[in-house]
């Protein structure tokens, strides 16, 4: 698999082509949690309002660490999932008093706080601070599960364990924030679940699935 050409492919289609997202103007690792906790359950569209008025209320980590709880609710109203919220605010009253204020850039702390799983650490690890690691949600699962043809089914925990493997061999290591966020958007923009456009895809050279027509194929999801 001719990574470089994939890797130079997918980046430079991202940087031509990424949406002018509010949480893409700067690299702020608070920004880029409360951005990845809001689109963990809820759709891009519903989250862009959501993250101005909470950003515009609780401008810092140490203004959402220090306020009341009631109010970090209120500003959640209608997104759901309150426990995302509530561990959120744990989290920085974490980083608040035992880092002073700034989000750890390693994957063994960052990973201790509530709610930050393995795609929340990787996601604020990479675009935050340019580390190279991996952020595995379905949409990076679905993507790479074309473009490679893996077929174990992702609603098993240890297949997220095989793609993170899998993205620490492929990322790039000058530009891991720019290749974790290319997958998100290849996967929300071209290679989607139902009708993935192919013919418009920056990768469909590098992609095995379009290869032998089976993109409609993959991933393998088994019902429960
Ligand atoms: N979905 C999850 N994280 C995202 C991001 N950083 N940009 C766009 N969509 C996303």
């Amino acid at each position: 698999f001719p990574i470089e050409a994939f890797r130079e492919d997918l980046i430079s289609w991202y940087k031509d082509n990424k949406r002018d997202l509010p949480w893409r103007k700067d690299q702020d690792p608070y920004k880029v949690w409360v951005s990845e906790i809001m689109l963990q359950q809820t759709r891009v569209d519903t989250v862009i309002p959501y993250f101005q008025r909470f950003l515009a209320q609780f401008p810092t980590l140490e203004h959402l660490a220090q306020a009341e709880e009631e109010k970090v609710l209120k500003a959640w109203e209608g997104l759901g999932y309150y426990s995302r919220v509530r561990n959120l605010q744990t989290a920085v009253k974490e980083v608040s008093t035992s880092y002073g204020g700034q989000v750890p850039s390693s994957p063994e702390k960052i990973s201790k706080l509530k709610g930050v799983g393995p795609y929340t650490a990787g996601a604020i690890l990479s675009i935050a601070y340019g580390i190279p690691e991996p952020a595995v949600d379905g949409n990076v699962m679905r993507v790479l599960s074309r473009i490679l043809i893996v077929e174990d089914d992702i609603a098993k925990a240890k297949t997220r364990v095989l793609f993170e493997t899998l993205v620490r061999e492929l990322i790039s290591k000058e530009d891991p924030s720019s290749f974790n966020q290319a997958l998100m958007e290849l996967g929300a923009l071209i290679c989607t679940p139902q009708s993935p456009a192919c013919l418009l895809c920056p990768v469909q050279a590098h992609c095995r699935a379009f290869e032998q027509g089976r993109q409609k194929e993959l991933p393998v999801k088994v019902k429960k």
